[in-house]
């Protein structure tokens, strides 16, 4: 095992194609929203308090019900199949060994029913709508009868942020074959042969599947070029409601004024999210917005919040300021990507024990009782 997530993401930058690992690791257009999620756990203080018995430590939480191993959840990335084949039922395998929930994004490569079979664990869906709103109902019905438990409707995505690194790798889906990626791959042969034996490029199987298009790169590139439903309103809670048995989730909220609106129109949670930083570059980080969020609507909605986790430290501090739980997302990719179903393995286990290691060194010995006590007296002020 690689000593940090940091090491993991090292491994996966030489392993992985130039164009793969850019669409992993990168944000949007000068990358400073991406620095500015990483930068807020960074200033963010510990108050540690010493003599208190921490020979044990319950690093355990209970969301929406489920007793899970740690206040983490493994959350929706798409075309997850460009760093590792089976790369969704890997995550869920591995999810489920850790005690952890894993997301599907409603852009995944493999089908729902393949990640079902693969795992006894606990699975969320990630909806994206499309124009064609029975694509997402079919897709709803599917994951309900599949026994996913949480839906969560991501809103930050209308359009696909600036990504200049995307530009520049002319990197597209399906992929095109451009000089510039033949020698991006050739560099890479062992990266090439796995997807060679995965059948070539991943698919999103799951959007053609629901709105019945053949899976050809063809039809893939026609849905694709669909665009999002942008009329979305926050009607689509009741909407999704009528389609959905268990919570409901709304992820992308960055304000107190939208976190109220998703209480009036009855969700169950709101993730505080600006997608890693990978959409409108200057969007405040989730972490800054947490605390006024928690203050407003804390004791009547679950309050979720990504982008920036790359330490256990990092689950301590979103926890410490109320946040039931934090989604990862580039992290078990890079584990992914480096060494495949190990690596996720290991990334996993690394943020437990240094979420461990927090707790102990904090003097806090169970993830319920992590407050805002926590932290050092300024902390307001260092967000
Ligand atoms: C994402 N994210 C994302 N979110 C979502 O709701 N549906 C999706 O399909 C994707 N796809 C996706 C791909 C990749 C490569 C990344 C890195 C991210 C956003 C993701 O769920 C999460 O909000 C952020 O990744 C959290 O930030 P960190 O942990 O990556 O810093």
């Amino acid at each position: 095992m690689l000593p940090a997530i940091k090491d993991y993401r090292a491994l996966a930058r030489r392993r992985l194609p130039r164009f793969a690992f850019d669409y992993l690791d990168g944000g949007a257009e000068d990358g400073r929203g991406l620095a500015r999620n990483l930068a807020a756990y960074e200033q963010l203080l510990f108050n540690p308090r010493i003599l208190r018995d921490v020979s044990t430590v319950d690093a355990t939480v209970s969301l929406f019900g489920q007793v899970q191993s740690m206040p983490a959840v493994v959350g929706p990335t798409g075309l997850n199949g460009l760093y590792w084949p089976q790369a969704e039922e890997t995550l869920a395998r591995a999810a489920h060994a850790a005690g952890l929930p894993f997301a599907m994004s409603t852009a995944s490569t493999s089908l729902l029913e393949d990640v079902r079979a693969a795992t006894a664990g606990d699975l969320w869906l990630q909806l994206y709508v499309q124009q064609d709103r029975r694509i997402a109902e079919d897709m709803m019905r599917r994951a309900q009868a599949l026994g996913f438990s949480t839906l969560m409707l991501t809103v930050d995505t209308m359009v696909h942020g600036k990504r200049d690194h995307d530009v520049r790798n002319r990197f597209k889906m399906p992929l095109r074959i451009t000089p510039r990626l033949v020698m991006d791959v050739a560099t890479h042969p062992r990266w090439c042969v796995r997807m060679l034996r995965q059948g070539g490029s991943p698919q999103l199987v799951n959007l053609a599947h629901s709105a019945d298009v053949p899976v050809s790169m063809q039809a893939q590139a026609a849905l694709m070029s669909r665009q999002m439903d942008m009329s979305l309103d926050w009607n689509a809670i009741a909407w999704m409601r009528s389609h959905w048995r268990g919570p409901v989730l709304i992820k992308g909220v960055l304000s107190v004024a939208d976190s109220q609106l998703a209480l009036r129109y009855g969700a169950d949670g709101v993730v505080l999210s600006n997608h890693g930083g990978r959409q409108l570059e200057s969007a405040p980080s989730p972490l800054e917005v947490l605390p006024a969020v928690v203050d407003a609507v804390g004791d009547k909605l679950d309050i979720l919040v990504d982008g920036g986790i790359r330490r256990g430290d990092d689950i301590a501090k979103a926890r410490a300021l109320g946040a039931k739980a934090v989604l990862l997302g580039r992290a078990p990719l890079f584990g992914l990507a480096a060494t495949g179903p190990q690596g996720v393995a290991d990334v996993l286990q690394i943020l437990r024990e240094e979420f461990e290691t927090a707790l102990r060194l904090l003097g806090v010995p169970a993830a319920r009782q992590l407050g805002e006590s926590a932290l050092s007296e300024d902390y307001r002020q260092r967000l």
